[in-house]
């Protein structure tokens, strides 16, 4: 069996897509009942895969999904589940940031360790959805970016870890056509031009899986991207940001 988490929006409708391919039953998770059975639906033999209803953010929906994967032998974790927060640090709840930093965060950290000893007897894997807004801080998207550092620190620092035993891969798309943005709250304009197709994505992210694991930037679009914000100096891409993303 594959988990999938937030296999009911864009890269995890794709991976559901890409993975099914592969032979693997899938278990897609997400919070939204219908749009996780289209996303069944729309896959080849929709009677080979179940789906959870799940809320990450809470430990019941983590106890619920490891209880749903029970003993089944496990082949692959996606740690897809996630979103951002657009706007000023101060404009939301502590609660919005906290619940941002438990699905993007603890929950992909909290699902790999308990399903490690089982990934290791199986020789399986864990893809982590982290971002490019994990490589520079983001006004304007404060607690993701600060969520998606941490995700690929943890997540790069485990590939090295489980070298040669659980195959790992740190993915760090940037802007892509998803639901992200509408629920982000993040205007469509901006980063347009630089968005790669999540079909695409998650092409690369399975590439990189197959090559043994890695830490993925899909695409040259987000190349590009990534190799702008590794030569800026970090107070003149953090102005340049601060300009760019804030509410107009
Ligand atoms: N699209 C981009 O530009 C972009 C760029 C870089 C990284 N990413 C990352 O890619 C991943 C997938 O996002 P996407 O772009 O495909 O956006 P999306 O279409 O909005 O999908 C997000 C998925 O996460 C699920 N989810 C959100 N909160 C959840 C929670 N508390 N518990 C369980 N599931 C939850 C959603 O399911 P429900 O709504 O059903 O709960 C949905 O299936 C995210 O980690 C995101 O940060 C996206």
């Amino acid at each position: 069996m594959i988990v999938i988490t937030g296999a009911s929006g864009g890269f995890g409708i794709e991976f559901a897509r890409q993975l099914e391919r592969r032979g693997h039953p899938l278990l897609l998770t997400g919070r939204n009942q219908q749009r996780l059975e289209r996303s069944r639906e729309a896959l080849q033999s929709p009677q080979h895969h179940r789906l959870l209803q799940a809320d990450l953010a809470t430990s019941d929906g983590l106890e619920a999904l490891l209880s749903a994967i029970g003993d089944a032998p496990l082949a692959g974790l996606v740690n897809n589940a996630g979103y951002g927060l657009w706007g000023g640090y101060a404009e939301r709840q502590s609660d919005d940031h906290a619940a941002l930093i438990a699905t993007d965060l603890t929950a992909p950290m909290v699902l790999t360790h308990r399903l490690l000893p089982r990934l290791i007897e199986t020789g399986g894997f864990v893809i982590n959805v982290s971002s490019l807004a994990g490589e520079s801080p983001l006004p304007w998207m404060a607690s993701y970016s600060a969520a998606k550092a941490g995700l690929t620190f943890w997540s790069e620092a485990l590939r090295i870890e489980q070298r040669g035993v659980v195959r790992v891969v740190t993915l760090a798309p940037g802007p892509s056509p998803t639901g992200f943005r509408a629920v982000s709250g993040m205007p469509d304009m901006l980063g347009g031009s630089l968005r790669t197709e999540p079909a695409k994505v998650v092409h690369h992210a399975l590439t990189t899986l197959d090559a043994g694991g890695g830490f993925c930037v899909p695409g040259w679009h987000h190349r590009l991207l990534f190799l702008v914000q590794k030569l800026s100096p970090r107070a003149i891409s953090m102005r340049l940001m601060h300009r760019y993303l804030a509410p107009r």
